[in-house]
């Protein structure tokens, strides 16, 4: 049987692992903190999913919301699968023991999100994450074919000959952060399973393992990378003095949240019998107001904050009934009151943080990795969840459609493994070069350099781009990265300097990506080429 070695323990991670157990094959998954920290498991808002694939209009409706909030740059084909497929892997993870909001009839209570035409997201109130994360995991650590390594963080891929991508990927070298040793781990399938890089930006909802590593670890082995200009930033992030941006989900707006700036709310103050929902200063700039896509949104807050120069705008709930609002998004209700706010009662003050990387490895309908330099897959290296780029997403992704996308394609590279068996990979595998290197002593510089990429991606590589900020963007993650480098030849890895490397070379990818489009779609908005189009 062969042996799979998966990276990560998000959705996509944790779902391919069970169900390539189940079918007899033995699984290694390597995560670099304990199981449960992901993004999947600060998911809020839910999973978009119609049950029924029989359901032609539902089915329709979904596809062409997708395709709609991609902005023309989605693969038909794949977002007609994954729409089509979201019933059956809801099945599964029904089976695995996911538990999601019922009404009083027993019927899914199902959420609306921006950018839907209709309600279709299953959900666990407003803790979604952390129920699909917590089922994953019981089972994952219970299987008899899967073996769990937390702590340990996957640095490169074992190339089957080296400098020969072509010939394929047969393991990782990884660092134990217990005893400090870096591994060689073989597998005769690498499944790439990491998530996103939202720690490049200093505003970001992600968590602190969202460094970019399976991006970066690939692009060095020559894989294709794709669309990383488009990043998407969710427009409604609390914005509370000296804390990390909490997310507000979008369900919120769903429920009848608006988004108002401050003349908007100072107006809306004035006479609070009128719905803020219909009134003509609500921000937005499109007539689908508080419930437009992310992109539309985010940018019009954006923009609005650069004109004003203030700091954050409102989210406003005080419309709506508190009590019932608490018991929709306790989660949300909680930290609330950890501020003195009242959900249902206080305006919140929200504004854009990085969220979601759209681009990523680039991927068959299978999730084998291609090659950059001719196309071709890359024999035993597999992407999936958020590190992959599948075409499902086009410029911009729809809301609650990462978790659907991340469990489908699980689902598709572990049919892909069980039916056609990887080449297994017999000799000795190289160890870790450690001649020579010295533990590193300083870790200033490191510390230094990640706030001069975070704030590089802050001010230059944001929501509104120029190609004169882009280019300052590349010189300065170019300078970085060679600084990086030198460091990283010199000395054994640590955890700071494996995720450094990784970012600012993530970093570099999404800038240059930038840098080249000529045309804004989705996520991607330059404002040297609406210059150029008026
Ligand atoms: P993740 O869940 O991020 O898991 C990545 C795993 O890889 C982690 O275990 C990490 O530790 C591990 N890892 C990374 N690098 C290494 C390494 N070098 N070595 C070892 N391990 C490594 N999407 C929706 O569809 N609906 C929502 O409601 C929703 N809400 C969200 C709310 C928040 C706050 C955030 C941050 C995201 C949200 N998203 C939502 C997006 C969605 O959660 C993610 O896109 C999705 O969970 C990604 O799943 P994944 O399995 O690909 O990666
Ligand atoms: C949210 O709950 O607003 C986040 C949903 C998503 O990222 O899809």
């Amino acid at each position: 049987m062969p042996r799979v070695l998966i990276i990560g323990t998000g959705i996509a991670g944790l779902f391919a692992a069970l169900r390539l157990a189940n079918a007899g094959q033995t699984v290694t998954v390597l995560t670099k903190q304990r199981p449960k920290d992901s993004s999947t498991n600060w998911a809020q808002g839910g999973i978009a999913a119609i049950l029924d694939k029989t359901n032609v209009s539902e089915i329709d409706g979904h596809v062409a919301d997708t395709l709609r909030a991609g902005d023309g740059m989605c693969d038909k084909s794949v977002v007609q699968m994954v729409v089509e497929e979201a019933g059956g892997r809801i099945q599964d993870l029904l089976e695995i023991g996911v538990k999601f909001e019922k009404t009083p009839h027993g019927e899914f209570q199902l959420a609306k999100e921006g950018g839907h035409s209709s309600r279709r997201i299953l959900h666990a109130k407003d803790a979604t994450g952390r129920e699909i994360e917590r089922a994953l995991n019981d089972a994952a650590q219970h299987h008899p074919n899967i073996s769990m390594k937390p702590n340990t963080l996957a640095i490169d891929l074992i190339q089957r000959e080296h400098k020969s991508p072509e010939k394929g990927i047969c393991g990782v070298w990884a660092l134990d952060q217990d005893s400090g040793n870096v591994e060689t781990i073989a597998g005769d399938a690498v499944l790439l399973a990491t998530g996103g890089a939202g720690q490049l930006w200093d505003k970001t909802t992600n968590p602190s393992v969202a460094t970019g590593d399976g991006v970066a670890m690939a692009y060095r082995t020559g894989a294709c990378i794709e669309n990383m200009a488009y990043v998407q930033f969710h427009p409604t992030a609390l914005r509370m003095e000296g804390e990390r941006p909490f997310l507000i989900t979008e369900a919120l707006r769903g429920e009848g949240a608006v988004l108002l700036d401050h003349e908007g709310y100072a107006e809306w103050c004035k006479d609070k019998k009128q719905d803020p929902a219909g009134l003509s200063f609500t921000l937005s700039a499109s007539k689908e107001g508080s419930m437009a896509t992310r992109d539309i949104v985010a940018r019009a807050i954006d923009q609005r904050l650069a004109e004003t120069g203030k700091s954050h705008v409102w989210l406003v709930t005080q419309h709506l009934e508190s009590e019932r609002l608490k018991l929709r998004f306790p989660m949300i209700a909680e930290r609330l009151e950890t501020y003195g706010l009242t959900l249902g009662k206080d305006p919140l003050p929200v504004g854009p943080a990085a969220h979601y990387m759209v681009g990523g490895l680039k991927v068959d309908i299978h999730g084998r990795a291609l090659l950059a330099s001719n196309n071709q897959t890359i024999p035993g290296l597999f992407a999936i969840g958020e590190v992959a780029c599948t075409g499902m997403h086009g410029a911009n992704r729809l809301a609650s459609n990462s978790l659907l996308e991340a469990v489908v394609f699980a689902h598709q590279t572990s049919e892909y493994l069980i039916e056609n068996h990887p080449q297994s990979n017999p000799q000795e595998l190289p160890g870790w070069r450690s001649d020579g290197l010295d533990t590193l002593s300083e870790h200033g510089p490191i510390a230094h350099d990640r706030t001069t990429l975070n704030q590089t991606m802050r001010f230059e590589v944001g929501i509104s781009r120029k190609y004169s900020r882009l280019q300052r963007a590349i010189r300065r993650l170019s300078l970085l990265e060679q600084e990086t480098n030198a460091i990283w030849k010199a000395s054994l890895p640590t955890r700071e300097i494996v995720e450094l490397r990784n970012m600012i070379l993530v970093g570099r990818l999404v800038a240059e990506d930038a840098n080249e489009r000529t045309e804004n779609k989705g996520l991607h908005y330059n404002k040297d080429i609406i210059s150029i189009d008026e």
